[in-house]
């Protein structure tokens, strides 16, 4: 089974607020992303956003422009008839981050939660920072959420790689300054606790 097809098959098989990572509102996310904006129109992307509720919130600020990009094309339906006519106001990126081609500088923030830990192998991570280095604008923020180091090994019957903020770091370089790290203790929605980091950079 490919990749578009299992993360689709998940996104029709099961309801969005059931699968393990779900957020009613993903409230460290929207707090990282409001703190840099400090109140200026901005240009987000959310990376492998799936059926997130994030582009909601930030569409409800009315201060983002807002593209949201995943593998399964059963994903980012899910979240465009949820949002009904307020969808026309979003990018819609149906593809695999380490593939796709993506316009250059076209994003002041990058957010990821829980994608980058998919790429088990170093050429698709390589391929994944060049992609954030060829679309962020110089200066641009780069928020990234994995598992943590003492995180599950696995979702959703896929191999994961656990991070500590400094081996994050190192995966992007030196382009790349570690601005923050936060931990945060997910609680899936069968009440399991998922320990997370979130690393917040600056692209020099
Ligand atoms: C664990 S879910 C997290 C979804 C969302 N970020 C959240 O926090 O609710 C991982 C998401 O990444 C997407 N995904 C996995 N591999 C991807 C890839 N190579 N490129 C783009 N999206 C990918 C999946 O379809 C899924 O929606």
């Amino acid at each position: 089974m490919n990749m578009r097809t299992h993360w689709d098959h998940i996104y029709t098989s099961r309801a969005s607020r059931e699968v393990s990572w779900y957020q009613p509102h993903a409230a460290r996310s929207l707090a990282l992303i409001q703190r840099i904006a400090g109140g200026q129109p901005c240009r987000v992307i959310d990376v492998g956003g799936g059926a997130s509720t994030l582009v909601d919130d930030l569409l409800e600020q009315g201060l983002f422009d807002v593209s949201v990009l995943d593998i399964s094309v059963a994903a980012l339906s899910v979240a465009r008839e949820r949002l009904g006519a307020r969808a026309n106001q979003v990018q819609w990126l149906a593809g695999d981050i380490t593939q796709l081609e993506l316009p250059a500088q076209a994003y002041d923030i990058w957010h990821d939660r829980a994608v980058f830990h998919f790429l088990t192998k170093p050429a698709q991570r390589a391929a994944y920072v060049a992609q954030v280095r060829h679309a962020v604008r110089p200066g641009g923020h780069v928020i990234v959420a994995t598992f943590a180091a003492d995180g599950p090994t696995q979702c959703s019957g896929l191999p994961v790689v656990r991070y500590t903020p400094e081996k994050l770091h190192d995966e992007f370089g030196d382009a790349f300054e570690l601005i923050e790290s936060l931990e945060e203790r997910h609680q899936t929605p069968n009440g399991v606790v998922q320990p997370f980091i979130y690393c917040h950079c600056v692209m020099r």
